[in-house]
């Protein structure tokens, strides 16, 4: 459970328990694990919702985001192996530190959600090909990382609803990744942007500053945070 005070933890708490009186009685713990297993979802989604509407700020610190790209690069490979998928993921890094000044948590959340979707976009029975790579920017003060997919493409009527909260084509879809991933973006001043062909597959781009440098905005938050330390939540978004 991630969100405090939330009655998602109370349903949660009593199934656990009921599923400890269950035992020996497996088609009744079936039932109880569905509801434990809907709480999770649902405890998921309503901390996404709350990262989209109120984080303002984020957690700076230096990191190499090849590292975090290659832990990324890890999560996709085991969720490759889970499926026993024969899609093939190609990682094209620098060879030197790219040290730049963000929030490791949320640059994981961009690029696993993005590679995620890249995944899910290619038919089962197709070879699919997945690409991250990270291209830096000295001169600009900015790097860019792409993930490309051999998927379905996107038709042009769909590119503009992508990042609404909600939007999806999925059966099982909940339709916030690309909203938090535009947001967590945003709050790091960067700027996605996709680029798509039905049939061929899907570019997402990914621009984001090297280092940070502070905005008005920036300053103003950060009085209100200090007049005010306990009005921001916890960081609770997590994979869509
Ligand atoms: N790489 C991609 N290729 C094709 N369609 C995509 C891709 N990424 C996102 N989409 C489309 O955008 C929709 C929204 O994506 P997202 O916000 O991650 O929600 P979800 O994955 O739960 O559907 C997807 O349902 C899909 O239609
Ligand atoms: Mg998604």
């Amino acid at each position: 459970m991630r969100t405090n005070c939330n009655p998602l933890s109370g349903i949660g708490g009593f199934a656990a328990l009921l599923k400890k009186e269950l035992a020996g009685e497996p088609k009744k713990l079936q039932k109880v694990e569905k509801i434990i297993r809907g709480v999770h979802t649902l405890d998921r989604i309503a901390g996404n919702l709350l990262f989209l509407t109120r984080q303002k700020t984020i957690r700076r610190e230096d990191v190499d985001i090849r590292i975090i790209l290659s832990d990324v690069a890890q999560i996709l490979e085991s969720e490759i192996a889970n499926h026993n998928s024969s899609i093939k993921l190609w990682l094209n890094l620098p060879e030197e530190n790219v040290i730049v000044s963000a929030d490791p948590e949320l640059l994981r959340l961009i690029f696993t959600n993005l590679g995620k979707n890249a995944m899910q976009a290619i038919e089962p029975d197709k070879f699919g090909e997945v690409k991250i790579q990270l291209i830096w920017r000295l001169l600009t003060n900015r790097y860019e990382v792409t993930v490309d997919d051999n998927g379905s493409g996107i038709s042009s009527d769909n590119i503009p609803k992508l990042f609404n909260p909600f939007f999806t084509t999925k059966h099982y879809g909940t339709g916030l990744g690309l909203a938090l991933v535009k947001k967590a973006v945003e709050l790091h001043q960067g700027d996605v942007a996709v680029e798509s062909v039905i049939g061929a597959g899907s570019r997402f781009r990914v621009s984001l500053p090297i280092r940070h440098i502070p905005t008005l905005t920036d300053q103003a938050l950060q009085t209100a945070d200090n007049q005010n330390p306990a009005t921001l939540p916890p960081f609770v978004a997590g994979e869509n």
